[in-house]
């Protein structure tokens, strides 16, 4: 496969499913617009598209960014069954084709001050049966951000993702955590600690737990956009340019 590494921008990768990369993608590309950069998100392949699933990830980014000109939202491949890309592919006869990612990736590059690219799920989960999320990243060629939970279980998630992505030689801008659930507060506290203690890349955050999130997503965007932990991911993002 031809070197079609492309820059500026990063892939927001997760320790896991459901951790908040979404919500930090939303949150990152409304603070790099509001510097008046021209800002291209992409989910390169979504599973669970539904018809009737409105909180779909590229509904609920298009929808935040409606009102903005100068950001666009892109989706390579939907498929309507809510499992693993490679078998939600499968269920509907069809593949997965990584070139066509990275050709369209590429595409948007050329003319957007920043592509903010939103993993599926963790690094491991295959897209194809030769390649999984680590893969594309790699072929992208984009420093990495992982976005991780403040619950129980995520030192072990971050401290895998991070070995995961050091191991293909993935540059990593950061860890971001978000605290999303009620985990009680001491072990939010602990768990952001270790994680600050045993990484050897910038660890930011916690990001606040917003209550309304998911009946007022567009309002806790606004205010995750203007929380200084975002603030301090877009300042990391620019200075990477
Ligand atoms: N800081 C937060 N406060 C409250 N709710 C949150 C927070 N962060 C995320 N959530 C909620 O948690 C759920 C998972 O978040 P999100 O969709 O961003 O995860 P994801 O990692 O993008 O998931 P996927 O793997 O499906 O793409 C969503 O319902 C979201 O609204
Ligand atoms: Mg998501």
């Amino acid at each position: 496969m031809p070197d079609q590494r492309l820059q500026p921008g990063i892939f927001i990768t997760g320790t896991d499913t459901n951790v908040g990369k979404t919500v930090v993608t939303a949150a990152l590309g409304l603070a790099l617009q509001q510097t008046g950069a021209k800002v291209g998100i992409m989910k390169p392949v979504e599973t669970g598209t539904t018809p009737d699933n409105t909180d779909s990830d590229v509904r609920r980014l298009r929808n935040v960014f409606a009102p903005y000109r100068n950001v666009d939202v892109l989706n390579v491949s939907g498929f309507p069954e809510p499992v693993a890309p490679l078998e939600a592919a499968r269920s509907a006869r069809q593949v997965i084709d990584v070139d066509v990612i990275l050709n369209a990736c590429r595409e948007r590059t050329v003319d957007r001050d920043y592509m903010l690219v939103e993993g599926i799920g963790g690094i491991l989960v295959p897209l194809t049966e030769t390649h999984d999320v680590r893969d594309l990243i790699g072929l992208l060629g984009l420093p990495c951000l992982i976005v991780g939970r403040t619950g129980l279980g995520s030192i072990n998630h971050t401290r895998l993702t991070l070995m995961g992505l050091q191991e293909a030689g993935i540059p990593i801008l950061g860890i971001v955590l978000n605290h999303m659930d009620i985990t009680p507060k001491e072990q939010q506290a602990s768990t952001v600690k270790l994680i600050r203690e045993l990484s050897d890349v910038p660890v930011l955050g916690p990001l606040p737990f917003q209550p309304r999130m998911n009946s007022q997503w567009e309002d806790c965007i606004r205010t995750l956009a203007n929380h200084s932990t975002i603030r301090e991911v877009a300042r990391m993002v620019q200075e990477n340019n």
